[in-house]
């Protein structure tokens, strides 16, 4: 099977009532985000933090997964499907799909301040103040924040370069290191971008842009590759 390498971003949860972060009404316009997601802002208010994240796990509780995630999901039948995704919601899981990298962590995930190694499932959608790993230390949102490292990038980079095609889904491109996998895709490997903005496409390759929301997009994605391969 080819390998269809799909990179998605918070605009292929956003039909599943989810915010995006930088457009109209997005995440980043009600909170600063080095306030709410940056090591700094957890030094200065942890119960601010922990707040900003219990808010978004609850909202997960209440959504769903949407039709671009089930057809990406469907889309394993006649590819092998890696997603590479900047989303910490679990709407990827949660619509079937099986391979999946988040570069940015998991809201339904919190980790230990004392050893990173030690994290757990979180059971319900709040992390409070006084919440300890098994050695004591308090538990954190198992969240990549702003100016931390993103341990999964080079995983991510190297599955990139190994795609026979490649589709963006939902991000804007605007954060790094996240926005230059596309530079890994293979030289010989089509790439298309679904979004229904107008946003700006990497200038370097030549991109397939499908100017559709995504519930949209990957079907008509879908046939693109069925012609192609
Ligand atoms: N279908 C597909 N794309 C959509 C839809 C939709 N229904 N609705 C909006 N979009 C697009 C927007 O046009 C925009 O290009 O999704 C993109 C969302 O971009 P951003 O809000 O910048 O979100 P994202 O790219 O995921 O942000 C990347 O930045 O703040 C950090 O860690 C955070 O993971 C996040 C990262």
């Amino acid at each position: 099977m080819k390998k269809l390498v799909v990179l998605t971003g918070s605009g292929i949860s956003a039909e599943s009532g989810i915010r995006t972060f930088r457009e109209m009404g997005g995440l980043w316009e009600e909170y600063d985000v080095h306030e709410v997601a940056s090591p700094q802002g957890w030094e200065r208010d942890r119960e601010l933090v922990l707040r900003f994240y219990n808010e978004r796990r609850k909202q997960l509780m209440d959504a769903s997964p949407n039709p671009g995630h089930t057809a990406l999901a469907e889309l394993e039948e006649l590819f092998d499907v890696e997603i590479i995704t900047q989303n910490v919601d679990n709407l990827h899981e949660r619509a079937g799909s099986s391979n999946i990298l988040h570069l940015h962590g998991e809201l339904t995930k919190v980790r230990s301040t004392g050893d990173p190694n030690l994290v757990y499932e979180l059971d319900g959608w709040e992390l409070k103040d006084g919440d300890t790993c098994e050695k004591g230390h308090q538990l954190r949102p198992h969240i990549v924040w702003f100016g931390e490292a993103v341990p999964l990038i080079e995983d991510a980079a190297r599955i990139t370069s190994q795609a026979d095609a490649c589709v963006v889904i939902g991000t804007s491109l605007a954060v790094y290191p996240a926005a230059g996998l596309v530079s890994y895709v293979p030289a010989d490997a089509p790439i298309y971008l679904i979004d229904p903005n107008d946003i700006p496409v990497p200038q370097h390759r030549e991109v397939d842009v499908i100017r559709e929301k995504a519930s949209v997009g990957v079907p008509i994605l879908k046939e693109k590759l069925l012609e192609r391969f």
